[in-house]
C-alpha cells in the first residue's frame, strides 16, 4: 500500500485469489482512512490519489512468474526460517541479476536467508510496523554480505515510501522487538503471577508512560501468534535468558486459537 500510494509500480503476492481479494480489500479500506485525513478538504484529489494508487497495484499468486519485472522484493510469509529459505532459493533462480531481496522478518537472522541465495551482497532487512500506513519507521538491516550500494538503497527507498529510516546489525529483535517483545511478556508474567488485571496493566501504561497502546492490546494487535513465534525462537538461541521465557498463558490462547484482533479474540473479546 505505501509502495503503491508514493508511485512505485507494485505486484503483491500471496497464495490464493481469495487472499489477495481480501487484501486488496484492506488496502482500498485503509487508503480511504489515510485520504480522508490526507484530503480532508479536497474530495476529489483523494478520490484522485486512491485511483492512482490502486492502478499502481497489480496482484499474482505466482511469485516466480513475476518476479522478473522487479528491483525490489520484500518477503513477508510466515515466520518459519525453512519456508522462507524456500521461497528466496526459488525466486533467486527467476529474479534479474540486480534484484535486491528483503525480508519483513519480525525476528528470525536475515544472514540465514541471505546463505539460502547467490545475492548474498543483494540481501538486507527492511522490517515495518503495525499498522503500517501510520507507523513512520522502518529498520533497514544490514548483513555482514550486504553491500554498502544494497543498504543505500534500502536506505533509500525507506524514504521514497514516506518512511524513516534507522540501521540495525542482524541481532535478534533488531531495535525495536528486541525491547517491545521482552516488555510485553513482561507484562503478561506480572498479569499471570496475579500481580494486576490486563485492563490496569493497560490502563498503567497508556496513562502513565504515553503509550498509544497497553501491552494487551498491542499483543492482540501484532497477533498473538506472532509474539509466540518470536518469543519461542529466541528462547531456543537463548534459554537461560529470563526475558525470553515462554508464557504458559501466551501458549494456551495460541493453542486455543484466540491469536487477537484477527481471530476476534485474545487477552480480549472484539467481536
Ligand atoms: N490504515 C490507515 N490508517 C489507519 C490505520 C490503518 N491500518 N490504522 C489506524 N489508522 C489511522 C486512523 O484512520 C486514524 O486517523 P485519524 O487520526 O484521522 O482519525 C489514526 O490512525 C488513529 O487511529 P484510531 O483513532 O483508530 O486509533 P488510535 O488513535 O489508537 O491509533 C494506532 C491507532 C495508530 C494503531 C495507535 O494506537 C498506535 O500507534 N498504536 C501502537 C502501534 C504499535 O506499537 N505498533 C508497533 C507494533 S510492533 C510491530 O509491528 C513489529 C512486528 O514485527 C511485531
Amino acid at each position: 500500500q505505501v509502495a503503491a500510494a508514493s508511485g512505485h509500480t507494485v505486484i503483491l503476492v500471496d497464495q490464493s485469489d481469495e487472499i489477495l481479494k481480501k487484501s486488496t480489500k484492506g488496502i482500498e479500506e485503509s487508503l480511504k482512512r489515510v485520504t480522508k485525513k490526507k484530503f480532508a478538504d479536497k474530495p476529489e484529489a483523494g478520490a484522485e490519489f486512491i485511483k492512482n494508487t490502486l492502478k499502481n497495484l497489480t496482484t499474482s499468486t505466482d511469485a516466480a512468474s513475476v518476479v522478473h519485472s522487479t528491483d525490489l522484493v520484500i518477503e513477508a510469509i510466515v515466520e518459519n526460517l525453512e519456508v522462507k529459505n524456500e521461497l528466496f532459493k526459488r525466486l533467486d533462480k527467476f529474479a534479474p541479476e540486480h534484484t535486491i531481496f528483503a525480508s519483513n522478518t519480525s525476528s528470525l537472522q536475515i544472514t540465514k536467508m541471505a546463505n539460502a541465495t547467490t545475492r548474498q551482497d543483494r540481501f538486507g532487512g527492511l522490517h515495518f510496523f503495525n499498522p503500517v500506513p501510520m507507523m513512520k519507521l522502518v529498520e533497514v538491516i544490514k548483513t555482514p554480505m550486504t553491500s554498502q550500494r544494497t543498504f543505500e538503497s534500502l536506505v533509500d527507498f525507506s524514504k521514497a515510501v514516506g518512511k524513516s529510516p534507522v540501521s540495525c546489525k542482524d541481532t535478534p529483535g533488531f531495535i525495536v522487538n528486541r525491547l517491545l517483545v521482552p516488555y510485553m511478556m513482561e507484562a503478561v508474567r506480572l498479569f499471570e503471577r496475579g500481580d494486576a488485571s490486563k485492563e490496569d496493566i493497560d490502563v498503567a501504561m497508556k496513562l502513565g508512560a504515553g503509550y498509544p497502546m497497553g501491552p494487551f492490546e498491542l499483543l492482540d494487535y501484532v497477533g498473538l501468534d506472532t509474539s509466540k513465534y518470536i518469543i519461542d525462537g529466541w528462547h531456543s538461541l537463548e534459554p537461560s535468558n529470563p526475558l525470553f521465557a515462554p508464557s504458559p498463558l501466551l501458549n494456551k490462547l495460541v493453542e486455543e486459537k484466540k491469536l487477537g484482533k484477527k481471530t476476534g479474540e485474545g487477552f480480549y473479546k472484539y467481536k
